[in-house]
């Protein structure tokens, strides 16, 4: 593999995840020989851009990965089943966005802030955690580090994005119809997205209560933290934003901490902003985390209704509260994607 300049393959393109691929590798300057763009049939000879670069959208097919080095997939599981390990054969390293390798104990799930070890043995095939996964671990990891975390109780206010480009659309025009006082239907959500908050479109477990975006929650963080006795529970919900994901999260420490302790962990931390000014009620938004790719954490405070010790003028807590807001689209899916590749193609 020729690690310094490869060649790169998009497969889908064309879709939300595919666009933010194409931003990053331009902003980042990814050095690259080529770089292939692939999707759907219906999609061939549209025009994408890289920067000043003008590319043909090629169909995602077996021979379109001979000579590919680094293959990004976020064209849905049904593809990434069928087609990533062909790309693995074809001697690629693929890193995948869908949920389709996630849970395969064979597969790595990397979020490189957190777990960078697990790229280490030379995985061919490395999974991209679900987006408000990334987004909670990036966060809490810190404080994990420095005093351990024993439970987390997450709540997500999700963006219509994170369902697609045709998520956004639908967004859009619902918005334009309602304001226009025309009626509109739900078409991709079970529920109108437009000024509407509504549970998680992801199936719901008959048994358990739990919808499949929640149960990856539980499952994944387990995963990239290899801790299976964790206990999370998470509670998933979709707002009318169009992009980047927010989410509350109370936590049980291990060890309990200050207030400061807790602030200075989360400020040293990589990919991780502080925006948690009280005196201006200025906080993490969805609106100022969109486009960008640190996960903004804010609203940290400790949880009085949690064991807190008190000695010597000091209130040390064994809960903690906090609110965060990241781009789903960037470090939920394609920044923590290349993320991984600039690791692996480094290694
Ligand atoms: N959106 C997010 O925030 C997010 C976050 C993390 C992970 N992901 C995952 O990333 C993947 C893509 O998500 P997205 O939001 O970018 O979806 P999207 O906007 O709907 O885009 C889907 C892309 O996949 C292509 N595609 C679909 N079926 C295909 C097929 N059978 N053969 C070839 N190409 C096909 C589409 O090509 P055409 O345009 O030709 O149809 C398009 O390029 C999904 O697995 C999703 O779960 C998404």
């Amino acid at each position: 593999m020729s690690a310094e300049s490869p060649v790169i393959a998009i497969a889908g393109a064309t879709g939300a995840v595919g666009e933010e691929f194409l931003r990053l590798l331009e902003e980042r300057r990814t050095p690259f020989r080529q770089l292939k763009v692939l999707a759907s049939a219906r999609s061939v000879g549209r025009q994408l851009s890289c920067g000043e670069r003008r590319l043909a959208v090629e169909e995602l097919t077996e021979e379109a990965f001979a000579g590919v080095d680094l293959a990004l997939f976020s064209a849905g599981g049904a593809a990434s089943r069928r087609f990533a390990p062909v790309a693995v054969d074809a001697g690629a390293l693929v890193v995948d966005n869908s949920s389709a390798f996630r849970m395969d104990p064979a597969v790595p799930l990397v979020v490189p802030e957190v777990n960078p070890e697990a790229i280490a043995g030379g995985a061919r095939l490395i999974a991209n955690p679900n987006c408000s996964t990334i987004l909670m671990v990036t966060a809490v990891d810190p404080l994990r580090r420095a005093f351990g975390v024993r439970r987390i109780a997450v709540a997500t206010y999700q963006a219509v994005s994170g369902a697609g480009a045709a998520a956004m659309e639908e967004l859009r025009r619902q918005t334009a119809a309602v304001l226009a006082g025309e009626r509109t239907e739900a078409r991709l959500f079970g529920e109108p997205c437009a000024f509407n908050v509504f549970s998680h479109d992801s199936a719901v477990d008959p048994v358990t209560g739990r919808n499949v975006e929640e149960q990856k929650m539980v499952d994944e963080a387990r995963k990239i933290w290899a801790d299976p006795g964790l206990a999370v529970t998470a509670t998933c919900v979709r707002v009318p934003v169009l992009r980047a994901h927010a989410e509350a999260v109370n936590l049980t420490l291990g060890r309990p901490a200050t207030e400061a302790e807790a602030r200075a962990a989360l400020a040293a931390a990589p990919g991780v902003q502080l925006v948690d000014d009280r005196q201006a009620n200025r906080f993490p938004t969805s609106l100022a985390a969109s486009g960008r790719d640190p996960v903004l954490v804010g609203r940290l405070r400790g949880d009085e209704s949690q064991a807190v010790e008190e000695a010597g003028g000091e209130r040390r807590f064994h809960g903690f509260d906090l609110f965060l807001a990241g781009d789903q689209l960037r470090k939920g899916a394609a920044l923590n994607a290349l993320q991984i590749a600039e690791v692996a193609l480094s290694g």
